[in-house]
């Protein structure tokens, strides 16, 4: 299956910015911006913004995800969030593992898992984040660290599942620090991701599944990294919170 065939997804990942009064702001700004774009786009937004979130993009094609959940149905979680408050509430997409949950709140590759199959058996699309850090690329082992949090992640999730995950590549070193992977290195770590999903499933499986770059991508970026074989779309930080920035990679994923 070629590029063209896979959807495009272009997400914002928000973290935690914007009050709700700000996510309706930003919203009404980014939508007719983004009206005609020939890619999916979601915005992933904090718990509390998701009411707001919801009813500024009625009736447009920005979509909403939360950007975390918990994997129990319900229980003492002080502080936690479940799959099905998120579906009833309306979000469509939940960001899971990213790598600021697993460096600063004790995420690992098993609650990623036990995350992804309650996502995923609530109805709800999960965006699972892999990536390696500085220092594991500086060793040498990014692969052995992605193929390890590909095959642990989406541990029993099965085939049928998988078309409703979307896997996101974010170098951590390339987080938020306005150094991006070049375009080759993003296109051969994807491509390698495809390869273990080819592994874990089959080619069609592989094939289908939307791969995500993200990591400093913006809109001066977007164009050459998404222009990547096995570059599928991107998860945008800092640029996602900027109407016109988001906009214009939104725009590079539409061609
Ligand atoms: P930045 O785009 O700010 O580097 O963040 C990327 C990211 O972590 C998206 O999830």
């Amino acid at each position: 299956m070629d590029k063209a065939k896979r959807k495009a997804i272009i997400a914002g990942n928000w973290k935690m910015n914007k009050t709700p009064s700000e996510a309706k702001a930003l919203l009404s700004e980014i939508a007719p911006l983004v009206r005609d774009a020939d890619c999916e786009i979601i915005a992933c937004v904090p718990y509390v913004d998701l009411a707001a979130a919801l009813e500024a993009t009625a009736g447009t094609n920005i979509k909403i995800g939360a950007e975390n959940c918990h994997w129990a149905e319900s229980g003492a979680f002080t502080g936690e969030i479940s799959t099905g408050m998120l579906r009833e509430i309306g979000a469509e997409y939940v960001v899971l593992g990213h790598s600021e949950r697993r460096q600063y709140f004790g995420e690992t590759d098993e609650t990623v898992n036990k995350r992804t199959k309650a996502a995923l058996a609530a109805g709800l699309k999960p965006i699972v984040c892999v990536g390696e850090l500085l220092w594991e690329r500086e060793c040498n082992i990014t692969e052995e660290v992605i193929a390890r949090q590909i095959k642990l992640d989406l541990w029993r999730v099965s085939e049928e599942e998988l078309k409703n995950v979307v896997i996101a590549y974010e170098p951590v070193w390339a987080i938020g620090t306005g150094k991006t992977a070049t375009a080759d290195q993003a296109e051969e770590v994807c491509a390698f991701i495809r390869a273990q999903l080819v592994k874990l499933y089959n080619q069609s499986a592989a094939d289908a599944v939307t791969i995500q770059y993200g990591g400093s991508m913006n809109d001066g970026n977007a164009d050459e990294l998404l222009s990547k074989t096995n570059v599928d779309g991107g998860l945008i930080g800092g640029a996602s919170l900027v109407a016109t920035k988001f906009a214009a990679i939104v725009k590079a994923a539409s061609k």
